[in-house]
């Protein structure tokens, strides 16, 4: 997704790839091919770069520390990324700086969990810190007996498990921003993500009915956290709003993130345009909106193995929805694309986003 921006502005990118037929060394001339955990082809890599970015958290920390050692430059760096690597971290780091958190501890035996579960109330959600992502790697559990198998895994590893109170959220929000290594900076509007089985099927920009008040201290904390950890580069906040006008920070993402995708067609710079000119230290482009809504739908992997075919339906329909697909191999639930429809009335563009994620995906057939 940043090739096109990367296009657009005349700027070389090149895209260390897992094979050759991945969904980025189709679309990108340079992709050599090379695993993220291979130290000699991720610094071989890098010798060809001016900057180097990530598109996933999971660079393991020796493959950091050997980039760092041969002098190349990173955003985000090491030091900011392991905040979105690791949410044990991440936790520990947040309510040091005094942002609000759901109640959270480390575990490492079911006497801890249940020790917890007694004083937080039951159930809790357990997290792996490290790998997780749409939803894989937590569990919300009733018991500490129901996480042994986690748990005797953290144990023979010494590597505690984050455990959460299951927090009575409204909703969920997030606040996406980018920030330069010169410290500039620059906030979309506050978003609503809705998440189905732990996975994010629609994005709605900006969040209906969002008290000024708490969309200004939600970015404000965003803007904090990008300052205090040395963000550069995107960086999405996954955030709980609370009854009552308050909300907790979820997590991290350090880089272009699911609740951001509304931007490439519903803002002024979308952010993976805006990703480019952050790592560069380019100035910034304006995150404006350039409509009152834009709704984000997902197209999860589904009935359809070929999706081009749905094209023609879709466009024909409504050629005011913009779909972007990703060139990934369709599994079931698998994030294989999404569309954007912007306008001014909710309601009908819900519908429009989600007629047409689910046409693409073969969930309807008219
Ligand atoms: N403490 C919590 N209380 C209630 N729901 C939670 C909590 N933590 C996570 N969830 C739910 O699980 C989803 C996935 O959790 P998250 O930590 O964001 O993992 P992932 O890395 O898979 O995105 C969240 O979007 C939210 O719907
Ligand atoms: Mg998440």
């Amino acid at each position: 997704m940043c090739a096109a921006p990367a296009a657009e502005l005349g700027i070389t990118l090149s895209v260390l790839a897992e094979a050759p037929d991945a969904s980025a060394a189709l679309v990108i001339p340079s992709a050599p091919v090379g695993a993220h955990g291979d130290v000699d082809a991720v610094l071989a890599f890098a010798a060809e770069c001016d900057v180097v970015t990530f598109d996933h958290e999971h660079v393991p920390a020796d493959v950091l520390a050997a980039l760092a050692e041969a002098g190349a430059v990173m955003h985000p760096t090491p030091q900011a990324l392991v905040f979105a690597q690791d949410k044990l971290e991440m936790r520990e780091r947040l309510t040091a700086l005094g942002v609000p958190c759901p109640r959270w501890a480390r575990a490492l035996t079911v006497d801890e969990v249940t020790a917890f579960g007694d004083e937080v109330g039951w159930p809790v959600v357990a997290k792996t810190p490290r790998g997780g992502y749409d939803g894989k790697g937590v569990r919300v559990v009733a018991s500490g007996e129901e996480l042994h198998d986690w748990l005797d895994r953290a144990s023979a590893e010494d590597s505690p498990l984050l455990l959460e109170e299951k927090v009575p959220f409204t909703r969920e929000i997030a606040v996406l921003l980018a920030r330069s290594p010169s410290g500039q900076a620059a906030a979309w509007p506050v978003v609503e993500t809705v998440q189905t089985d732990g996975i994010c099927t629609e994005v709605i920009a900006p969040a209906p009915d969002l008290d000024p008040d708490l969309a200004a201290r939600a970015t404000e904390a965003g803007l904090r956290i990008a300052g205090e950890l040395g963000v550069t580069g995107v960086l999405a906040v996954e955030m709980f709003e609370l009854p009552g006008g308050e909300f907790v920070v979820n997590e991290l993402a350090m880089r272009p993130h699911n609740s951001g995708h509304w931007s490439m067609d519903g803002a002024v710079t979308g952010q993976f345009e805006q990703h480019l000119r952050a790592v560069l230290d380019l100035p910034l482009g304006s995150p404006r909106p350039r409509h009152p809504w834009t709704v984000m739908g997902n197209v999860l992997g589904g009935h359809h193995t070929e999706l081009y075919p749905a094209y023609r339906h879709v466009m024909a329909r409504d050629p005011e929805i913009k779909a972007h697909l990703y060139g990934k191999g369709v599994r079931p639930g698998r994030k294989i694309g999404h569309v954007n429809v912007s306008g001014d009335s909710l309601t009908d563009l819900r519908a429009r986003a989600r007629h047409a994620a689910d046409y693409i995906e073969g969930a309807v057939t008219e």
